[in-house]
């Protein structure tokens, strides 16, 4: 394989078909000397780390619109973004978001480093967010890899090693290709060329322009990579998620700042445990004496577990609880917004 060929075409290949994203200046624009903004890139960065593109755009237009520059994002009340973020799950990172906004602002003058390590200072920037901003904003010669870079790694070496044990190895040979030209087109050529032509399934090889190089399909079987370890199965949960109305009113709650969805408004719950709850449980562990019913039954998926949410509804009184118009339920994690659609009837 000669790695100068392989990245001219890789980078031909952008130039002519480079995803149009809110937060990229496309390699026309960089070609011009156009530079991405530090906040934009670390943004998308972060929300991109656990959803996919067309997820996270519209979330990325609403952050931008409302906080343009990182300043302002800092200035914010915890409760505002951790409502801004509510439905793009893992909330531990908008709680980290914003602590990095703060010290950007406080320690940096609003600017962000312009340094790998600099950005790794930073509270809650990772080794791949440091090198992704590193690369897009400052083109610096980093190695990105996320699962998109993974997975070309894996089929353009055919590594038979599986997952998860495999990492190491997929970022060695990413870094083997990693140069001084153009390194913030080159980290978003490799992921788009992961995200579109060299998909999970099916994989569109006669597009790519690394076909010729590729292990995997000289071997007839990219999607074969990278190879899947035995996954152990996601254990299931149970819980009970009540609905309350006063009016037109929800009855809500803010849950505790640290663990699962921490800090986050939710609907009252029991604890979520292996053992499914009965009727009268189910009845005792609501959070105000009324007249409940079952309603219905939710699912939900988290990293490390399924949840099985049984959702019971009634109208009354209580205390202690944040009184929340339908309009208002918008700011709800996933989880608690199918509760609360479930428990009123699909109403909002
Ligand atoms: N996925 C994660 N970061 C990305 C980026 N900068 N461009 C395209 N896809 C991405």
């Amino acid at each position: 394989m000669n790695t100068a060929d392989l990245r001219a075409r890789l980078l031909a290949w952008y130039d002519a078909n480079a995803r149009a994203l809110p937060w990229r200046v496309g390699p026309a624009d960089h070609a011009l000397g156009v530079r991405a903004d530090p906040y934009r890139v670390w943004l998308s960065e972060v929300m991109l780390q656990q959803t996919t593109v067309p997820h996270a755009a519209p979330y990325f237009l609403k952050f931008i619109a409302r906080w343009p520059t990182v300043s302002e994002l800092a200035a914010e009340e915890d409760g505002e973004v951790m409502a801004a973020w509510a439905g793009l799950g893992y909330y531990a990172r908008a709680r980290n978001l914003l602590a990095c906004a703060r010290a950007v602002a406080r320690d940096h003058g609003g600017v962000f480093p312009d340094t790998e390590e600099g950005l790794r200072s930073l509270p809650g920037l990772g080794p791949y967010t440091a090198a992704a901003v590193g690369a897009i904003a400052f083109d610096l010669p980093t190695n990105v890899v996320d699962g998109n870079v993974e997975r070309v790694m894996a089929r353009l070496f055919a590594v038979e090693t599986p997952l998860p044990a495999v990492k190491p190895k997929l970022k060695a040979l990413a870094a083997g290709l990693v140069a001084d030209e153009r390194p913030g087109d080159w980290a978003q050529a490799l992921m788009d060329l992961g995200a579109t032509i060299c998909r999970p399934k099916a994989p569109l090889c006669e597009r790519c322009p690394l076909a010729a190089d590729c292990a995997a399909r000289a071997l007839g079987a990219p999607e074969r990579f990278p190879v899947k370890g035995l996954k152990a199965e996601r254990p299931r949960r149970h819980g009970v998620a009540y609905v309350l109305t006063r009016g037109g009113d929800v009855a809500l709650v803010r849950r505790p700042p640290k663990g699962l969805l921490g800090g986050m408004l939710a609907l009252p719950t029991t604890d979520w445990r292996a053992a499914v709850f009965g009727d009268a449980e189910a009845k005792a562990g609501a959070p105000a004496a009324a007249e409940w019913r079952a309603v219905g039954e939710i699912e939900h998926v988290f990293t490390h577990f399924s949840l099985t949410l049984r959702v019971m509804r009634a109208e009354g009184d209580a205390d202690g609880v944040i009184w929340t118009p339908p309009g208002g339920l918008e700011a709800l994690p996933s989880v608690f917004l199918k509760a609360a659609r479930a428990g009123l009837g699909n109403l909002i």
